[in-house]
């Protein structure tokens, strides 16, 4: 688009017209880059390999993007990580089981970045047990680095400043190479059965579980209105609480300053803004060419965290290998409404077996999306 035309932006029936100095010009101004920096600074070094690794740690994918960790520092080589009580998702993940997982692949991409410095990490899970129903003050975990010059670097590593969690719509054109879907499966670890599926029937059946779920889950207005209350809107907001959801762009801004992009509207069923949030997800859903999923024997906050490094491991092979990688959780969901469907994710994606399916995720190929927000390193020590 040329610097210098006025932008007008089709949405809906209606138009918004931008003015000034240029759309792309006025579009850079608008990217959240304040809250992608904990992704630039990531590699700078922090003079302790404690802080070096958890610059890395913080970038793991996690639901809603709460980012609920908190990170005290014991001694001169420890540390222990717990969950704040604030950055649940009650609602959407009852049982806290997602927010696990996103422990899982915190740790997982503390390791690897430990590793990459020469220290191997040595953890424990749960020291002091392992919450239920839901994560209590307890630790998650406790890791010590002990310097090892035969720790063995992951080269997963190598992508992890590139991992991103796609959530465009997928070229129906391009299916992804099955060597490709088995390369994917292979980052597993042990205790995590992980499996895929390029198949056109399977996708297809995969695609409308995937789509009524989520309309099962917006239309539901406590779990629709959990993600509502944590969706930043625009650069302002994203740069000033760079965690939950964020809608960035200049699209999203144009909308925003027009008046239709509220959260007030986003939660009045009728509206363009709760029409278009259903739409957007369900043409993702619909788009995936191929699916991948990980199921664990038990459902043990241990075969959580398990799940979850096994998760972000499969994230950056797919990453590394050009494939885009969307997380669609909400079949796999513990609140009533969903019980029908995620009785039924259970029976195609369990094998009839019995355990846990902890994660399902569409897989295609579409542009990179920049970065997601993060909360500084520093705002997530806390005191001994
Ligand atoms: C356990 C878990 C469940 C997730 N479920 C979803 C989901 O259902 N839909 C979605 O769009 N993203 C899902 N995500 C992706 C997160 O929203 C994403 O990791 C977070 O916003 C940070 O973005 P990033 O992965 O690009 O760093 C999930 C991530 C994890 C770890």
């Amino acid at each position: 688009m040329a610097a210098t035309r006025r932008a007008v932006l089709l949405v809906g029936g209606g138009a918004v017209l931008i003015a000034g100095a240029g759309a792309a010009g006025w579009a850079l101004t608008r990217a959240p880059n304040a809250a992608r920096e904990p992704w630039r600074r990531a590699a700078d070094g922090f003079g302790d390999p404690r802080l070096d690794a958890l610059a890395y740690a913080i970038l793991a994918p996690n639901p809603h993007n709460m980012q609920p960790w908190r990170v005290r520092l014991d001694g001169d080589d420890a540390l222990t990580v717990f969950c704040a009580p604030d950055r649940l998702l009650p609602e959407t993940d009852p049982m806290n089981r997602q927010i696990a997982i996103g422990f899982g692949c915190f740790l997982e991409l503390f390791r690897q970045a430990a590793a990459e410095k020469d220290y191997s990490a040595d953890f424990s899970y749960f020291p002091d047990g392992e919450p239920w129903p839901t994560l209590d003050g307890r630790p998650v975990a406790q890791a010590r680095l002990v310097a090892d010059g035969a720790a063995a670097r992951d080269p997963l590593f190598g992508g992890a400043l590139e991992r991103r969690t796609n959530r465009a719509p997928f070229d129906l054109n391009r299916s992804v190479d099955p060597a490709i879907l088995d390369r994917i499966v292979g980052a597993s670890v042990p205790g995590v059965e992980a499996a895929a599926t390029g198949d056109p029937a399977r996708v297809e059946e995969l695609r409308v579980l995937a789509a009524e779920a989520w309309e099962i889950e917006w239309n539901n207005a406590p779990t629709r209105r959990e993600s509502i209350e944590v969706t930043r809107i625009g650069k302002r907001e994203i740069d000033a609480s760079p965690w939950g959801l964020s809608l960035a762009g200049p699209m999203i801004e144009a909308l925003a300053a027009g008046g239709p992009l509220t959260r007030e509207n986003m939660d009045a069923s009728g509206t363009m803004a709760y029409r278009q949030s259903l739409a957007f997800y369900d043409r993702a859903c619909r788009t995936a060419t191929a699916f991948v999923w990980s199921a664990t024997a038990g459902n043990s906050r241990r075969d959580q965290l398990e799940a979850g490094r096994a998760w972000v491991r499969m994230q950056l092979a797919a990453n590394a290998e050009g494939v885009s990688f969307h997380p669609l959780s909400q079949a796999l969901q513990e609140y009533p409404a969903m019980a029908g469907l995620y009785e039924k994710a259970h029976a195609l994606l369990a094998g009839g077996e019995g355990g846990a399916v902890q994660m399902l995720a569409r897989l295609g190929y579409a542009k990179a999306p920049p970065a997601c927000p993060r909360e500084p390193l520093t705002a997530k020590l806390i005191g001994a």
